[in-house]
């Protein structure tokens, strides 16, 4: 194989070359995976039959030729024949010397841009995190204080009518003090030991069942082939639980709740590489959440519901992220998604 050939099979980008009536040329090994075909299959077809949106793939690259100049655009949605949309770079470059024709090179975006949305997921929850513990850390001692004087006084009372007041001041004192240990989170560290996921939500279907209404379902959809990872088996329930109590919440008096879980290979939980992990998914038909709100909903004291602390997934977030994961959410109307990633083996 000569060395040009070589490079050109090994390129992460996928690159294209159609001739000056845009019959496709030739096709690399990743134009191949990006187009989900054959380059036997490709080769030879006319633009419009290797993409779809051909009225705009023939204005460019028509254009491109007519011009003779070089064209680029960023985060162009490619709509692909065999396999739904995704994300690229495009750059298109007229060729000259002996062969007439067009270079069209595809790089696929999406993946970094899902990268750079967990790494920021993960470090505004980081942030967030710190600043609440710095705060609750800073309530606490004052109000172990004050709850302590209350006691004091209370016994120096002499007037029974009086106690009334002292009581009110030590049981807002507690309710406080639980609202900062729920904010402050769960402070062990997690007991790893070996652990059956599916074990895992066996056990909060069984939970969330006996307190859901009557008319709410609930399905299971597991993938028999995960092996067992390594956690904490009661974080871990802790976890699922406040996801999965949100979308019984959500669902109301009637509605259909399902438990997913696959084997995902070669993935990335920020910026950590994985080569097997697991993703369960807690999918709800509620209402949805709407998509401003999405962003903010692992922030502590965020809620849509009256009586809600907001804690739930902020509390999720955290017990996922000391076992490595990541919990993220994805929501339309009659769909939320919530999704928990969970490495199955050593950092990379
Ligand atoms: N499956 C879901 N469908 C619709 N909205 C949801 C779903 N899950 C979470 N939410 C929204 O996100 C908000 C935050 O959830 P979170 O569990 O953190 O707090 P909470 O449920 O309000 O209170 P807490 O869990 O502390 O009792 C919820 O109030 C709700 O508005
Ligand atoms: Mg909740």
């Amino acid at each position: 194989m000569d060395r040009g050939q070589f490079v050109l099979d090994n390129l992460t980008t996928a690159v294209l070359w159609f001739d000056a009536s845009l019959r496709l040329r030739a096709a690399n090994p990743s134009a191949e995976a990006l187009l989900d075909s054959s380059a036997r299959r490709l080769v030879g077809l006319q633009v419009d039959q290797v993409f779809l949106d051909s009225d705009y793939w023939l204005s460019i690259l028509n254009w491109a030729l007519k011009t003779r100049r070089p064209f680029t655009e960023r985060e162009l949605t490619l709509r692909r024949i065999a396999a739904g949309e995704v994300t690229v770079d495009c750059s298109v470059t007229p060729l000259s010397d002996g062969e007439e024709g067009l270079l069209v090179e595809l790089a696929q975006v999406d993946h970094h841009r899902r990268i750079s949305r967990e790494e920021l997921l993960m470090s505004q929850h980081e942030t967030v995190q710190l600043l609440v513990r710095g705060l609750a850390h800073e309530i606490r001692n004052p109000l172990g204080g004050l709850r302590g004087a209350a006691q004091l006084l209370e016994r120096e009372l002499t007037d029974p009518s009086l106690k009334e007041y002292t009581d009110v001041i030590i049981g807002e004192a507690d309710r406080l003090q639980s609202l900062l240990d729920r904010l402050l989170g769960p402070r062990t560290v997690p007991q790893k030991e070996t652990v059956n996921v599916h074990e895992v939500a066996e056990r909060v279907c069984k939970l969330v069942r006996a307190e859901a209404p009557e008319g709410v379902s609930f399905s299971c959809d597991y993938d028999p082939s995960i092996p067992d990872l390594q956690a904490d088996a009661d974080l871990l329930i802790q976890a699922i639980l406040n996801i999965a109590r949100n979308a019984v919440q959500a669902v109301g008096e009637e509605g259909e709740i399902s438990l997913r879980t696959r084997v995902q290979r070669q993935m990335n939980i920020g910026h950590r590489h994985h080569r097997l992990a697991v993703r369960m998914d807690i999918i709800d038909n509620g209402p949805g959440i709407e998509q401003h709100m999405v962003e903010k909903i692992f922030y502590p004291m965020v809620s849509g519901r009256a009586d809600g602390t907001g804690l739930g997934l902020s509390i999720a977030q955290s017990l996922i992220q000391q076992h490595g994961g990541l919990v993220q959410c994805s929501s339309r109307p009659g769909e939320t998604v919530m999704s928990i990633l969970l490495p199955l083996e050593n950092t990379e």
